[in-house]
């Protein structure tokens, strides 16, 4: 019934926002951070995810980020991410129709599902940024050598130590993502929030920002959220089996 609720929504929509974090990743094998065997069950995260936790022990925090990429390599997108490739190829076929994905997620397993120009609100695992030149690259090395990495650019190579391309907190949310994922927010007819707990800003605030701009609000979540007496549509239950439903729905049309 629900699932049948939510096609018939997302047939109706003509600017679709989806916004994603750790939970459509879970049935990957990527932890989330505050579910019951999530990461921050077990770790701190001043410890781990501040720019201070860095600079006090940057071996800890990249041995942190270490074993999370190992994790995150070995992972493959699920039904979720599959299916919201889908979704963007349905609407993209729509005469006149916006489609946008922003996450939470630094796994980059959206992208390795096929979605394309995916906001990325907290940067990316896969990234490496030196602390001393700013100079970023993309590196997807597990493990990597040198370890800790190090800025190799220029001549001769800057050498300064590199730190994960990730949003910490305490750190501002990338600003050009911010301004794409607040601007797709407020002009959603339809906004779709999954496997989030909706409790980190600013992102958690996207949602909101679509509800008050007069859209449709549904959410995917595991568990209840703050937002999910806002929400029109609530579907409860895991995002893989869920939107894996939904797709064999969109399948046999
Ligand atoms: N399907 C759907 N929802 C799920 C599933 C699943 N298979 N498994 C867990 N969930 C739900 C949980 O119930 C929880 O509400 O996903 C949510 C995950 O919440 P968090 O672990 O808090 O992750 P997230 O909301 O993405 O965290 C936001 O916090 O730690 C920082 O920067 C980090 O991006 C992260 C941000």
């Amino acid at each position: 019934m629900e699932i049948s609720e939510l096609e018939q929504l997302l047939s109706g929509a003509r600017s679709l926002c989806v916004l994603t974090g750790a939970g459509v990743s879970a049935e990957s094998g990527v932890p989330t951070f505050r579910g019951p065997d999530g990461l921050w069950r077990k770790y701190r995260p001043e410890d781990l995810a501040t720019p201070e936790a860095f600079a006090r022990n940057p071996l800890l925090v990249w041995e942190w980020y270490a074993w999370r990429r190992e994790i995150i390599g070995k992972a493959q997108p699920n039904p979720a991410h599959h299916a919201l490739v889908e979704l963007e190829t349905q609407m993209a076929a729509r005469p006149g129709s916006r489609f946008t994905l922003a996450t939470q997620n630094v796994d980059g397993l959206h992208e390795r599902a096929g979605s394309s120009n995916v906001i990325r609100l907290h940067g990316s695992i896969w990234v490496l940024r030196c602390t001393e030149c700013g100079e970023e690259r993309w590196d997807e090395s597990v493990p990597l050598d040198p370890f800790p990495p190090r800025c190799a650019s220029g001549d001769p190579p800057c050498g300064a130590l590199m730190r994960p391309g990730v949003v910490w907190f305490g750190e501002s949310l990338p600003p050009e993502a911010w301004g794409r994922a607040a601007e797709a927010a407020a002009a959603a007819d339809v906004f779709l929030v999954i496997g989030t707990s909706a409790l980190v800003q600013p992102a958690a605030a996207l949602p909101l920002v679509a509800k008050r701009s007069g859209a449709r609000l549904v959410e995917i979540n595991a568990d209840p959220t703050p937002l999910s007496d806002l929400a029109d549509l609530t579907l409860t239950g895991k995002a893989g089996e869920i939107l894996g439903a939904l797709r064999g729905r969109m399948n046999t049309q």
